[in-house]
């Protein structure tokens, strides 16, 4: 059914037939009737609780057979324009994956519009849904828990996955867990890579975001840099406009292709944020910098790069080799200081992640690998398709705060539609670092939920 969409489908592992025996949903039927329900605050609310201890509070038969490996959990991710969902097993096995994009939207408004993207997520993602269901050989009955993207990200499109995640977790009664979307990004490459423990660096870079972190622990994070304007992803999209590359399968992939056939020399672009010795990003500049290379060498986007003469080409190639080179230098700059920070944080550092969409670039990749093995740390970068948004990495997200007992229980089966969702969509991941504190800093800090970790912090405290 799916296939008529514009959409990316891809499914890593073909799903077994699962069968559950027992389910911690049917189990924790019998812990909501022991317990007052809380109000929808994800992530806070139960957060006393762990799955041991509610564990304990059941019926014997079901302790044995509850472990982390039996889990199964759905993931939602709707926060952008890529309607994503998947099944992951709590021992790490992707059941199955379903990604719907927007390429065709992308294209013609040359990056995301809220409302067309509220559109296009409301029409594909029943089909999504079914159809992870359907690859992983199971029902929503089988699922152990719903974990879905609550923040932060677009309101509107965030509206429509979390939704869905409510209408099955109150059908069929299961747990839900509301997902930070940066920490997805993150915490993917311990599903990729099982042996990655905390703690870690993680540079996260997408299409909205330019995160610096340092991973202590599952929900204690510290914040080493963000952007304090565009993230990498938007600089890419929008040369990749100007350049009149193809958008259909989204503007960094395209950039990266045609940056292979430039001189990375040929246009002197500044680094940004020289004068600044912190780890935060900028590239808004650079984006000014490279709309008017592209004017002053009049190239028109108006004529698609397929159609342009082999000298135009040359010289589109030539911008795009040459944007990339400094956008990644920025992302290098950083990271050095950022690991000498670490560091003094946290000596036993051994790995960076790098992960979100910009980390499927394989120049990104090589450049940043340089960077890491200089300082004697090891590079994780999950595959492409985790790294780019994706379901999976909201199911394992899911997975690891469930297991410490931080979800919500089964909303009413009869929520109404217009119903007040707790949606994040500017959410910090973390805590800022005080030394590391910069003067070129957004100004807009209105209406910003208090960070993932400050909430997970206070009500560990509270216990
Ligand atoms: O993480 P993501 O899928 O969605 C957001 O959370 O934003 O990241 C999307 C961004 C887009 O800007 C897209 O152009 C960029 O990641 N991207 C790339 C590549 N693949 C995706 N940028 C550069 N090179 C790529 N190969
Ligand atoms: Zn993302």
């Amino acid at each position: 059914m799916l296939s008529s969409l514009p959409s990316t489908i891809s499914r890593l592992k073909p799903g077994p037939r699962y069968s559950f025996t027992y389910s911690l949903s049917s189990s924790l039927k019998i812990f909501k009737t022991q317990q007052t329900i809380p109000r929808w605050s994800p992530l806070y609310s139960l957060s006393t609780h762990s799955t041991s201890k509610i564990l304990t509070s059941l019926k014997p038969q079901f302790e044995s057979v509850v472990s982390k490996d039996d889990l199964v959990v759905l993931g939602i991710e709707t926060s952008c324009d890529d309607t994503a969902a998947a099944v992951v097993r709590g021992n790490g096995e992707i059941l199955s994956q379903v990604v719907s994009s927007q390429g065709d939207l992308l294209a013609q408004y040359g990056g995301v519009a809220p409302k067309m993207a509220e559109e296009a997520h409301s029409q594909v993602i029943d089909q999504v849904v079914q159809e992870a269901l359907d690859k992983a050989n199971l029902t929503a009955r089988n699922l152990s828990a719903v974990a879905v993207t609550i923040g932060p990200g677009l309101s509107l499109c965030l509206r429509v996955g979390v939704r869905k995640a409510r209408k099955i977790a109150g059908s069929f009664n299961v747990p839900i867990v509301g997902i930070h979307h940066m920490e997805a990004h993150a915490l993917v490459a311990r599903l990729s890579e099982r042996q990655l423990q905390f703690p870690f660096m993680a540079l996260l870079i997408s299409g909205g975001h330019n995160l610096l972190i340092l991973a202590h622990d599952l929900g204690h994070y510290i914040q080493l840099g963000t952007t304090i304007d565009d993230a990498i992803g938007e600089a890419y999209d929008k040369t990749a406009k100007w350049l009149g590359l193809d958008m259909r399968t989204g503007g960094g992939p395209a950039l990266e292709e045609l940056a292979r056939e430039g001189d990375a020399e040929s246009v002197r672009f500044s680094t940004p944020m020289k004068q600044h010795r912190d780890c935060n990003f900028s590239y808004a500049g650079l984006k000014t910098q490279v709309r008017l290379a592209i004017e002053s060498k009049n190239i028109n986007a108006e004529i698609p790069i397929s159609s342009a003469s082999s000298q135009d080409r040359r010289s589109r190639a030539d911008i795009a080799a040459s944007f990339q080179q400094v956008a990644v230098l920025h992302l290098e700059e950083r990271c050095d200081r950022a690991i000498e920070w670490a560091r003094k944080i946290e000596p036993s550092i051994k790995h960076l992640v790098v992960s979100g969409g910009v980390a499927s670039n394989q120049y990104v990749r090589a450049r940043l690998d340089h960077v890491v093995k200089k300082n004697s740390l090891q590079l994780v970068c999950p595959p492409p398709k985790l790294c780019t948004d994706n379901g999976a990495m909201v199911a394992w997200t899911g997975i690891e705060h469930f297991c410490m007992g931080r979800f919500d229980p089964p909303p009413p089966a009869d929520e109404p539609e217009d119903y007040m969702y707790d949606l994040r969509p500017r959410w910090p991941l973390g805590e800022e670092y005080a030394e590391g504190r910069s003067e070129a800093r957004s100004l807009r800090t209105a209406r910003i939920h208090p960070s993932l970790t400050s909430i997970i912090q206070a009500s560990l405290q509270q216990q």
